[in-house]
């Protein structure tokens, strides 16, 4: 593979990807261990939609993370724990012990009865099992479904049933801070609706000895004595898929996004190597959660692919105080820092005493991901951690497509503050007017869409091939909608506005307002509800709800009101769900046709009252006063 070092071999290398796709890519896919080569490299129709690549070859995503690396770098650190408490030691986990490790957890998973194809729940906290559980599952070809440990039971029981798992890892407890949260009672909680699930592997952390059930419940340790340590990588197909995810939708349950090996193997290897332009012996820290895609592709995959040192760190930007990140840069002689803009946001509000209190020499290059970085974020980011000499990789991408796809190239692609940038060689992204048409001049503005397949984008949603359809390639059909909005300027660069759907992206995590809706109506005295986003200082986006009780809460009743909904949502979606604002309707602005008019609310919500627009349309105008009345600001 050719790594790009210069604006020119940017420029060589994107057209070579665009005219000759296949070739491209075959050269990439070449740097990595094969049990059989492809023969052909891609095979694909956006109409259907199907997309296939590296078609007939035979892998191990795991040979490649792992077995690979142990000629040359057996004792070189594959990756860095951080835990919780600054107090406690770190571990430095070698690829040598990794390649152990996953080993032997393979075995246990196999000695419990997984088999390929198999899925497999993974809800733990941030520790060196769970990076241990994702790779012993892609080793013996099983498929692993990881659910953010930030979930509610609720989530995880429609997870765990709608992937078809039947056995479910977690750990006893998490660390977060200063709280220490019962993952285990909430498996339980869980497991009480999913009849399926025969097995729960239980790692201990925080020593909470949480009661186990006989006969489903076993003991990680215990259970690790009993296998070896010799585990042969299980011959897997390009195409057989190596995880599902879920990721919000803006209609109906969560979507688990399906990713197959081949593909998604050579592309978080290609853009984390090519971003980031990592080198040789760099400690590399992405400060994600492995629940969510960043932790997939740019914890796990991608670098161990690329046999770099990975960060895992189980605490919180917060604690024991605000200047834990900086702590943890200084104490690893961190190179590349990856983040989200809601972290940087929190950590530019307290005093910059924190930042300074740390040697941040060793940084070379900083990432952001998630969600549209606003500008005075990324000057602060640049100026304070990055000291003016840190380039900011402000990557663009998504679940669905596993990698970065629009993205600085860190020291070769010339930065604009706030901007995503070009799009990575192999990406041909457009943008589509009102109409539907592509917009092919700059400056332009309009909806996100890719019109040419990548190797790691989702090939499927789980069990619902005919929603995948809809939701990503019916809108424009024969491209990919992100369903984001964008500006490209005349020179290209494309700068991400956000969702164009019901989605809100609340510190960077992605949440479908109609699942939220659903919580809250589940709340007795309440009748109906509606949410939209408004933009939040820290959180990007935050969480107003309109709420229609079947009697309207008298004034000193609401807040308690208030709280019992927002308690209601955590216990069903997960505490990131809970509204931040409630405000009590006698009823919602609807159209004759009973729908509702969001783009009213979304106005309320933002307190920009003065052009609600046309409402003649709606059902009762008088809502509408009412509403603009009680907003709360
Ligand atoms: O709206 C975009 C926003 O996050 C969405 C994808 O969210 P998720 O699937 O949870 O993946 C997050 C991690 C990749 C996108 O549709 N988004 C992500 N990165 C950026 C972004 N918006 C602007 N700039 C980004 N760098």
């Amino acid at each position: 593979m050719k790594i790009i070092q210069s604006l020119t071999d940017y420029h060589n290398e994107y057209r070579r990807s665009v005219e000759q796709p296949e070739i491209f890519w075959a050269d990439i896919a070449g740097d990595f261990v094969w049990k059989t080569k492809w023969s052909k490299v891609l095979e694909w129709d956006f109409h259907k939609p199907e997309v296939k690549w590296f078609i007939d070859a035979k892998l191990n995503i795991t040979e490649n993370c792992l077995d690979r690396h142990l000629p040359q770098r057996a004792n070189q650190t594959a990756i860095i724990w951080e835990p919780n408490n600054p107090r406690d030691e770190a571990r430095h986990i070698t690829y040598a012990e990794l390649h152990r490790e996953v080993c032997r957890v393979a075995n246990m998973l196999k000695a419990h009865g997984v088999k390929k194809g198999d899925r497999v729940c993974i809800y733990m906290p941030m520790i060196p099992e769970t990076a241990y559980a994702m790779l012993a599952c892609a080793r013996i070809g099983a498929v692993h479904s990881v659910v953010f440990a930030g979930f509610s039971a609720g989530s995880l029981t429609d997870r765990i049933n709608d992937a078809g798992c039947n056995i479910v890892l977690t750990a006893d407890g998490a660390y977060r801070g200063d709280k220490i949260i019962n993952l285990k009672g909430i498996v339980d909680e869980a497991l009480q609706k999913c009849p399926d699930v025969k097995t729960v592997l239980m790692a201990e952390r925080t020593g909470t000895k949480p009661p186990m059930q006989a006969g489903r419940d076993y003991y990680w340790n215990d259970e690790l004595k009993k296998v070896n340590e010799i585990c042969p990588a299980e011959e897997t197909d390009a195409e057989d898929l190596l995880f599902i995810l879920y990721t919000s939708g803006s209609t109906g349950k969560p979507k688990g996004m399906v990713h197959t090996c081949a593909g998604y193997m050579v592309y978080t290897n290609y853009t984390f190597r090519t971003a980031f332009q990592y080198r040789e012996g760099e400690v590399y820290w992405c400060t994600a959660d492995v629940g969510w895609i960043t932790g997939h592709s740019y914890i796990i995959y991608g670098p161990l692919s690329a046999g770099a040192t990975t960060l895992m760190f189980e605490g919180v930007p917060s604690w024991p105080d605000w200047g834990r990140f900086w702590q943890v840069v200084e104490r690893h002689r961190v190179n590349i820092f990856y983040t989200a803009p809601t972290a940087i946001r929190s950590l530019q509000q307290a005093p910059l005493e924190f930042v300074r209190r740390h040697d941040l020499s060793s940084l070379r290059v900083l990432g952001s991901v998630g969600e549209p970085i606003n500008e005075e974020a990324w000057q602060w980011y640049h100026k304070n951690i990055g000291k003016g000499k840190c380039p900011v990789v402000d990557t663009w991408w998504q679940t669905e497509t596993g990698g970065f796809m629009i993205s600085p190239i860190s020291d070769v692609l010339p930065l604009k503050p706030a901007h995503a940038g070009l799009p990575l060689p192999g990406v041909q992204p457009a943008v589509m007017d009102e109409q539907g048409k592509e917009i092919t001049t700059s400056p332009a503005e309009g909806r996100l869409v890719i019109k040419y397949p990548w190797p790691s984008m989702a090939r499927t949603i789980y069990g619902n091939h005919q929603r995948f359809k809809e939701t990503y390639f019916s809108t424009f059909p024969g491209y990919y909608f992100t369903g984001d909005g964008c500006r490209r300027d005349s020179d290209g660069y494309y700068r991400i506005t956000g969702r164009v759907d019901d989605i809100i992206i609340v510190s960077g995590h992605n949440l479908g307002t109609a699942e939220i809706e659903s919580a809250i109506t589940e709340h007795s005295s309440v009748c109906e509800a509606a949410v939209v986003g408004y933009p939040h200082d820290i959180k990007g986006q935050g969480i107003y709800a309109f709420v229609v009780g079947y009697t309207m809460p008298p004034e000193l009743e609401q807040e308690k009101l208030r709280q019992e909904i927002r308690d209601t949502v955590a216990r069903i979606i997960g505490p990131i769900a809970k509204p931040d604002k409630i405000q009590f309707v006698s009823g919602l602005p609807k159209t004759r046709s009973g729908k509702i008019m969001r783009r009213i609310l979304r106005k309320v919500a933002e307190g920009d009252t003065s052009n609600l627009g046309d409402t003649t349309t709606l059902l009762d105008p008088n809502v509408v006063e009412e509403i603009k009345r009680g907003a709360i600001g």
